[in-house]
């Protein structure tokens, strides 16, 4: 079985990879979308969303992290997708899902959904510009407005040579209203052999499991259950090898927190410094009630001075 840690643009960068899969669980990442329109990009982009590129294009722990695309011309998509080949990313991943409507009115991410012929043609030309050895992965909804076209994108996506593809089971118009719709994968995965990895509202163990079984699919993403459970990747591997698992308590969570408190440090302009912090709490106060008590102290401080005091105190509290 693999997880893969979903792409979140804006918060799930560079740094946060690190953290999470320093943790443990995690098979494979997927960079943030670099936005293709009619350019080569220059490699400063790549560098920029993937400095992992640096590092051999894995993870400080070794985990190898896909550039995504997200575009919808195939010759621009093809040579951005050999420039970041070239540049050594382990993997390429085209996005074909994203519901936001400013990039879906310039025909990007998911709206795409509705053109499977376009999807094919993106799809092969990237394939047969790419090394062989640079595996080309795909991550789509279940389709733009409705479920229709489902088949005929997963058919098209199979055809045109790509090597995996992600299915976040539910539609645009779906927005991220629960449920996600996991048996809906599942005739896709009788239909064809490519392999899919299923995604979408897994936020505890046993969600994994519902969502295997109702599926068919053995591989998941996770995306904002891993940001609020850090060790849920972990958790489930654990258990799937037939371990029983002891969940990591708050006080072993924290020092991820603050780390990432002391990279914004370093990284942000003195009034964004407590921004990567107070979103990862929004996640992390679902799980954790701690989480919500320091999210309620430091919601309104503003200075790096402020803010590193209250977390030092909250620290020592723990
Ligand atoms: C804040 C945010 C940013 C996202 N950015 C991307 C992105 O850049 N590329 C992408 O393919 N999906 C993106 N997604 C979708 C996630 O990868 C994932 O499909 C979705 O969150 C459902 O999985 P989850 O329920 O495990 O979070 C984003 C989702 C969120 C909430």
């Amino acid at each position: 079985m693999q997880i893969h840690l979903a792409p979140m643009e804006g918060v799930v960068n560079a740094r946060m990879r690190a953290l999470l899969t320093a943790v443990g669980g995690i098979d494979r990442c997927i960079t943030e979308f670099v936005r293709v329109t009619d350019q080569l990009l220059p490699p400063k982009v790549f560098y920029r969303l993937c400095p992992e590129l640096l590092c051999g294009g894995t993870t400080p722990s070794g985990v190898p992290v896909y550039l995504q695309l997200l575009g919808s011309e195939p010759g621009p998509l093809a040579d951005n997708a050999g420039r970041a080949a070239e540049l050594g990313a382990p993997g390429i991943d085209l996005n074909f899902g994203c519901p936001a409507k400013c990039v879906n009115r310039h025909r990007g991410g998911s709206i795409l959904l509705d053109e499977p012929e376009l999807i094919y043609r993106i799809v092969s030309t990237i394939r047969s510009t790419v090394p062989k050895q640079t595996p080309l992965s795909v991550k789509i909804r279940l389709g733009y407005r409705d479920r229709s076209r489902f088949l005929e994108v997963v058919s098209a996506v199979a055809d045109a040579g790509a090597q995996l593809l992600t299915v976040h089971a539910r539609t645009r118009e779906d927005g991220y209203t629960p449920p996600a719709h996991w048996h809906e994968i599942a005739p896709a995965r009788r239909q064809f052999s490519l392999p899919i990895v299923a995604n979408g509202e897994i936020w505890q163990p046993t969600d994994a499991d519902q969502c295997r079984v109702d599926s068919g699919c053995e591989d998941i993403m996770l995306g904002r259950g891993l940001l609020s459970r850090p060790d849920l990747a972990l958790h489930i591997k654990t258990r799937e090898a037939g371990n029983t698992y002891r969940e990591r308590t708050w006080p072993e969570i924290y020092p991820l927190l603050y780390e990432l408190f002391l990279d914004s440090l370093e990284t942000c302009a003195p009034r964004h410094v407590g921004g990567p912090s107070k979103q990862w709490l929004g996640y992390l106060r679902r799980n954790y009630p701690e989480a919500q008590q320091l999210f309620e102290q430091i919601k309104r401080l503003r200075t790096p001075e402020d803010l590193q005091a209250a977390l030092l105190q909250h620290q020592q509290a723990a």
